[in-house]
């Protein structure tokens, strides 16, 4: 799998020495933080045929069996400060859908922040994480992405069928896991050549392809009561801004509140 895939990379793609294909482990962010901390360089990959502990946003667990997904981490070592890596998930979400539009031949959308989804169904989540140096910079970025690639409805557990899709399902074809592979890792090469100077650019390719703008939302902020509000648009940094009924907008983090459609999953 691991020739397949550099076989099938652009030729310009900078990181083929980097990448590390597994057969089995818990969780490949997991993995990549513990060779973050031991000095792995920028555009280090691992990608896993199957993850026995994959997670993703607010500890819940991403199901990974093998031979359908690609599980996905890349590591990078920005150098900048951590507010300026804001928008980081959501330039991921947009590399996402180019490269899924290159290796399965639709567009997917983003369900605000991490999600892509194709009618409702998540196809797929991102889970980005940051390491920080003593001085308070960014020591290293971790993006973990998990994209459902060839299962059917009946392979999905029972809870979450109806909710997750896989790209053949959406296609009705057989999807090559190592073609989404490769176009993945060019997409992010190529997002993080353009990530901290095209930040503008990035954000309106990601509101054109949000399927959460516009939409009815609730607001699930732990410990406090359920708010119900509109989605109208994103800010400059990538947050979300609701309207109330009363008319008043809020600016929400994805770190600090879930926001559900109203209307089943979206
Ligand atoms: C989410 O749906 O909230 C995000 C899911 C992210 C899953 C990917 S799979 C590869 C990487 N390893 C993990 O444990 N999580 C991410």
């Amino acid at each position: 799998m691991k020739e397949q895939i550099l076989s099938l990379v652009s030729p310009d793609y900078p990181w083929k020495e980097h990448f590390h294909w597994l057969e089995e482990t818990g969780s490949t962010n997991d993995d990549l933080k513990k060779l973050a901390r031991q000095g792995a360089p920028h555009g280090t990959v691992l990608i896993a045929d199957r993850q026995k502990g994959g997670h993703g946003r607010m500890g819940r667990s991403f199901h990974s069996p093998g031979g359908v997904g690609i599980y996905f981490s890349l590591l990078l070592r920005p150098r900048c400060a951590p507010g300026e890596l804001m928008h980081l998930t959501c330039a991921t979400a947009v590399a996402m859908c180019e490269a899924v539009e290159k290796a399965a031949g639709f567009l997917p959308g983003i369900k605000w922040t991490n999600d892509l989804v194709y009618n409702r169904h998540k196809l797929g989540g991102i889970l980005t994480e940051l390491g920080f140096s003593a001085k308070g910079t960014v020591d290293y970025a971790i993006i973990g992405i998990g994209i459902n690639c060839c299962q059917q409805e009946t392979d999905f557990a029972e809870d979450i069928r109806g909710i997750a899709a896989s790209l053949s399902m959406v296609t009705g074809e057989k999807i090559d896991r190592a073609k989404v592979a490769a176009a993945m890792m060019d997409a992010l090469y190529r997002m993080d050549a353009r990530l901290l100077t095209e930040k503008d650019a990035i954000l309106d390719a990601y509101r054109r392809n949000c399927v959460t703008i516009g939409q009815e939302v609730s607001l699930l902020r732990v410990g406090e009561p359920v708010r119900h509000g509109k989605a109208v648009d994103m800010d400059a940094e990538g947050a979300l801004i609701v309207e109330f009924e009363d008319g008043h907008k809020e600016a929400v983090n994805s770190g600090e509140v879930s926001v559900r459609g109203m209307y089943g999953y979206l």
